[in-house]
């Protein structure tokens, strides 16, 4: 397929739901080849099927992205498969969140595992092989919870947060190699799985009252954000922190 991720091959962690899926159809219907990363089994091999229904160019690697060992190996094998990796995008999180007073330290460690350290293991894995070839976009999902204090978001905020930093430090230390690095800092995008429960009218509500465009966020408003930074149209940016939040954090 033509279009503007044409000839380039992405890995999309997290791609069986929510934000992650978007982007997995979005790109693919923009040409990419699309290698669908998640621990979700089915709901993976149904992108997959969805893409390639439609003409595009797909494959699914059943990967636990918190293992190190398992990144490396998705890296591996989406090279051996399709000869190259040209957009890493470091969607893939999971969190348990609450006020820090009240926070076990296991809590705390999962979310640093589940939303940071995983981050390093994408982009650790990714640019080895981006040096190789001298170019790549590597994405990163932050949150806007790492640009400004919401209430009740404890270690999301400092996991999310060192997301930004490490998204700024690679894009310095690897912008010679010809590899870019952006993160995006999604707003509240109620009913994906891990916001589902979340997702009631008052909790709504509250978001909407913290952003000027009144509406909520949806899987489709952040994949075109990473549409645009996966793209050469975006050749000139990195260590960029994109906020797709409906203007809150210009409040
Ligand atoms: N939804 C929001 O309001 C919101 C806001 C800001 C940031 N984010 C961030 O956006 C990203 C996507 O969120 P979403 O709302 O689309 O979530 P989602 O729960 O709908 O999808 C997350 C996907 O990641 C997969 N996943 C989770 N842990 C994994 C692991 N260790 N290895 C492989 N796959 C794993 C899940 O199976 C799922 O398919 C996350 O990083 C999240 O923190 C979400």
């Amino acid at each position: 397929m033509s279009g503007r991720l044409s000839e380039k091959v992405a890995v999309i962690t997290g791609g069986a739901a929510g934000q992650g899926r978007a982007a997995a159809l979005l790109f693919a219907r923009e040409g990419a080849t699309v290698v669908v990363a998640d621990l979700d089994e089915k709901g993976g091999q149904a992108v997959t099927d969805d893409i390639e229904a439609a003409g595009g160019s797909a494959s699914f690697v059943k990967a636990d992205v918190t293992d190190e060992g398992q990144v490396a190996a998705l890296v591996e094998t989406t090279v051996d498969t399709h000869g190259r990796l040209d957009v890493m995008y470091n969607n893939a999180g999971l969190v348990r969140m609450a006020p820090i007073a009240d926070l076990s330290t296991e809590d705390w460690d999962f979310t640093m595992s589940f939303e940071l350290t995983q981050v390093y293991f994408g982009c650790k894995y990714a640019l080895r092989q981006m040096q190789r070839q001298g170019s790549g976009s590597i994405i990163n999902t932050a949150s806007t919870s790492g640009l400004v204090g919401i209430p009740g978001h404890g270690p999301h905020a400092a996991s999310k947060a060192g997301v930004i930093g490490l998204t700024r430090s690679v894009a310095v230390d690897y912008g010679p190699h010809g590899i870019r690095c952006n993160a995006i800092a999604p707003g509240f995008v109620p009913f994906t799985a891990q916001t589902v429960e979340l997702s009631t009218r008052e909790f709504i509500d509250m978001m909407l009252a913290l952003q000027p465009l009144k509406r909520p966020g949806t899987p489709d408003d952040v994949a075109a954000a990473a549409l645009f930074l996966a793209s050469d149209e975006s050749s000139w940016i990195t260590g960029h922190v994109l906020a797709v939040d409906g203007g809150q954090t210009a409040m």
